[in-house]
């Protein structure tokens, strides 16, 4: 067998040309939705997302802007600077880059944006939300695999989802909007003993690690979903996901490529978080 394969890319372009519409339908209204992207440092891949980032708010209607610090930047300063953000009636949604320079204290700064402007889904208040099964900002790659997975029509009710990986944006938030879902979750990560006997008995695989063919074919059992969130830079420069593409789409029934996958999701996640922002603070 070999698999169905799920472009993101497709997919969020669908998502892209209806938030187009809906950012259309709130300038009607003399809304228009706004994203302050805060870059501290100069790290490419960063410095890549951001441009991402700006390119997707144009396309879709979304005004933007970039503010960006000094890798000195201290935490006071940027503490600040969040509250001015705050405080602008103007900017509806906050975006702070992950991750910081070493010195700031990253929890503190999410902590610091105001709840209603978090479209990352990282403010204590939101997870807790998410947590609850309440309607908030949900954090945009795992809620980006979400659609995906529904835009194949798959039943996550019921099934087995195995997550390999905890990371506070995708490992633990995938496994709670797939338990809201209705899937019996596993979490696994870098100190479960024996992985392969877990991410056997996945009907739904997310892996999420950044270790390059982490997942091979004798790692998923025959029919599988899997999906590959690993971003790597291979020995010969090349992208490539935590999963063994070529062996396991043979077993798996649906997989994700990388790139082309989940990346593009993400972004258009986060426009979405960002109209509903704009529309939440205009109510
Ligand atoms: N760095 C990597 N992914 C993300 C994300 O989703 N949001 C932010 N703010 N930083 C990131």
């Amino acid at each position: 067998m070999t698999a169905e394969l799920i472009y993101g890319k497709e997919l969020a372009a669908t998502i892209r040309r209806e938030l187009k519409q809906d950012a259309a339908a709130l300038r009607e209204q003399d809304i228009l939705p706004h994203l302050t992207v805060v870059l501290v440092g100069d790290d490419p891949a960063s410095r890549s997302y951001v441009r991402g980032k700006e390119k997707a708010s144009a396309e879709i209607g979304i005004s933007s802007d970039l503010i960006e610090l000094p890798s000195s930047t201290t935490q006071t300063e940027l503490l600040d600077l969040i509250q001015r953000l705050n405080l602008d009636a103007k900017v509806n949604g906050i975006l702070v880059q992950l991750p910081l320079p070493a010195h700031i204290d990253e929890q503190a700064v999410i902590n610091s944006i105001d709840p209603e402007k978090d479209v990352d889904g990282f403010h204590p208040a939101n997870v807790g939300k998410m947590m609850l099964g309440e309607d908030t900002y949900y954090p945009c790659t795992p809620y980006g695999i979400i659609q995906m997975l529904k835009s194949k029509d798959v039943e996550i009710a019921g099934k087995t989802a195995v997550i390999v990986g905890r990371s506070n944006i995708v490992g633990k938030p995938i496994g709670q909007l797939l338990l809201n879902e209705h899937a019996t979750v596993i979490h696994t990560h870098s100190r479960t003993p024996d992985l392969r006997h877990f991410t056997k008995q996945a009907d739904i695989l997310i892996v999420a690690v950044g270790r390059e063919h982490m997942i091979k074919a004798e790692d998923i059992r025959e029919g599988a979903i899997v999906i590959d969130v690993g971003v790597n830079r291979n020995a010969a420069g090349k992208l490539t996901g935590d999963v063994d593409f070529e062996n396991t789409k043979e077993v798996a029934s649906i997989i994700t490529p990388v790139p082309g996958g989940v990346g593009p999701m993400t972004i258009t996640m986060l426009m979405l978080n960002t109209i509903k922002a704009a529309r939440r603070q205009a109510a």
